[in-house]
């Protein structure tokens, strides 16, 4: 039995019936990121052949969120406040002397393209990419785990680079940096859900070790091992670990490629990792994410207890949504128990404070289904007036990773109150439903007829 990580989840989602297995050969450039594409990056598929490679690759896994509640053991209902409660309650990790991913290390004569089939995704990125690498740092002061999903493109041989967008992290190389020092990084290919949800968390807001509040999250402390070449702990049942350093003053030009919104973003010069070791399970499975959306509904999720919060301090949530279409991070929907009149403008204030990224947010009443996008423009169609329910706020900071802004990160943000009145005005809003609609077994009626 698979204690941890990715192979413990895909024993799971096999018994589950979810894991679907391609035996067809499929070429990792192009013609693997398409199959995922093509089921929207929602059905979790192991690919048995894989081209130039022995070496199987899943992808797909982390894009679906009833699957994603599932393998986390909680709700739809409870998710906001489990995740909340691990952030504020994080709990020890175990150090072990050994695991399975020190089955085999290598140190020499690395060149990860031969190693591992990675995949080129679109036409025009500039290589092939490992997007599912879980890049794990140390901080030398308080110890602490820094673990987060970044972007990785294979330049040649053992040399890869990467792309680090936020602050903590930036901060720590160009402090190495400024002392002529390389910083050590590993980076974790392997993982399961509760580790991808942890590691979405900012370092910068919350301060936390990552790997405490994954233990807090599955119920469990997370087993690591310590690497072999550098001193940095890694989850003891991941398949594959690339540990080496980001050298000083040497930088490479990355991009493009094809990510988050489907544009190609920016090119431009970035540090590198020179991976020293490699350590790996026998058998290992590769593990990748079809850039843009499967890996990003995690992040969405930890901005979702940051939206819920926020709009929580002002008024009755019902639910939150920050979808997937705005790449996890642009738009929210929120329903609401509107209580008094103005209520809906409060809930603009409270979801664009959320964060700086969101741009767009709709809010509903509570018999609007957030989570289908039908009903929310059926609000919009019946329950709004521009001259009053819209807010238009020009010029503020949002986030470069859409590419309408005039100025880089400089955006225009709307909200959108759709919320019926309160008092009389309610009757003329009162949905029309059939009686007994929620219970009725269709099947009955056309057996075997499945509407598209
Ligand atoms: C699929 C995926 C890819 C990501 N790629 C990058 C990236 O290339 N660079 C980056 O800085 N953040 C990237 N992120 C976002 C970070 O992983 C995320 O913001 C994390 O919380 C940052 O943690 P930190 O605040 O500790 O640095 C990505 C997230 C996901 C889900």
């Amino acid at each position: 039995m698979e204690r941890q990580m990715l192979r413990a989840a895909m024993e799971q989602l096999k018994r589950k019936g979810y894991l679907q297995e391609c035996n067809v050969e499929v070429d990792p450039k192009f013609e693997l990121g398409a199959v995922l594409k093509h089921y929207k990056n929602e059905v979790p598929i192991l690919f048995n052949k894989v081209k130039g490679s022995k070496m199987p690759v899943v992808g797909a896994l982390f894009g679906e969120r009833s699957i994603y509640y599932e393998m986390l053991a909680t709700t739809h209902e409870e998710r906001v406040f489990k995740l909340m409660d691990a952030i504020a309650n994080p709990k020890p990790t175990r150090v072990l002397n050994k695991g399975p991913v020190m089955e085999n290390i290598i140190t020499r004569n690395i060149d990860l393209q031969k190693m591992f089939p990675i995949p080129t995704f679109h036409e025009k990125d500039s290589s092939s990419y490992i997007t599912a690498g879980l890049v794990v740092l140390k901080d030398p002061e308080t110890g602490q785990s820094h673990v987060s999903v970044r972007r990785l493109q294979v330049n040649k041989g053992n040399e890869i680079s990467i792309l680090v967008a936020s602050p903590l992290a930036t901060r720590q190389f160009l402090d190495m940096e400024k002392q002529n020092k390389p910083l050590e990084v590993a980076i974790v290919l392997g993982y399961d859900y509760s580790l991808l949800l942890a590691s979405q968390i900012s370092s910068e807001v919350y301060g936390v070790d990552k790997y405490e509040v994954d233990s807090a999250l599955r119920g469990e402390p997370i087993e690591l091992v310590k690497c072999h070449s550098i001193d940095v702990e890694v989850p003891a049942y991941s398949e594959i670990v690339l540990e080496g350093i980001m050298p000083p003053n040497k930088r490479e030009i990355e991009g493009p490629f094809g990510e988050l919104m489907g544009y190609y973003g920016a090119v431009g010069p970035h540090p590198i990792v020179e991976v020293k070791t490699v350590m790996h399970r026998n058998n290992p499975i590769f593990q990748t994410a079809f850039p843009c959306r499967e890996e990003h509904l995690s992040n969405g999720l930890v901005r979702e207890i940051e939206l819920y919060s926020s709009v929580k301090g002002l008024v009755d949530v019902n639910d939150v949504n920050v979808t997937v279409a705005g790449g996890c991070r642009f738009h929210a929907f929120v329903s609401i128990n509107k209580k008094t009149e103005g209520d809906g403008k409060s809930a603009i204030i409270g979801a664009l404070a959320s964060s700086k990224d969101v741009k767009h947010v709709v809010i509903v009443d509570n018999d609007v289904d957030i989570f289908d996008p039908t009903d929310i423009e059926w609000a919009i169609a019946t329950r709004m007036q521009a001259s009053k329910d819209l807010v238009i706020i020009p010029g503020a900071l949002g986030s470069g990773l859409e590419p309408s802004h005039t100025v880089k990160g400089v955006t225009d943000k709307v909200g959108i109150d759709a919320t019926k009145p309160l008092g009389e005005l309610a009757t003329r809003f009162e949905k029309a439903i059939i009686p007994g609609y929620e219970n009725i077994d269709i099947s009955k009626y056309l057996p075997g007829f499945k509407l598209k």
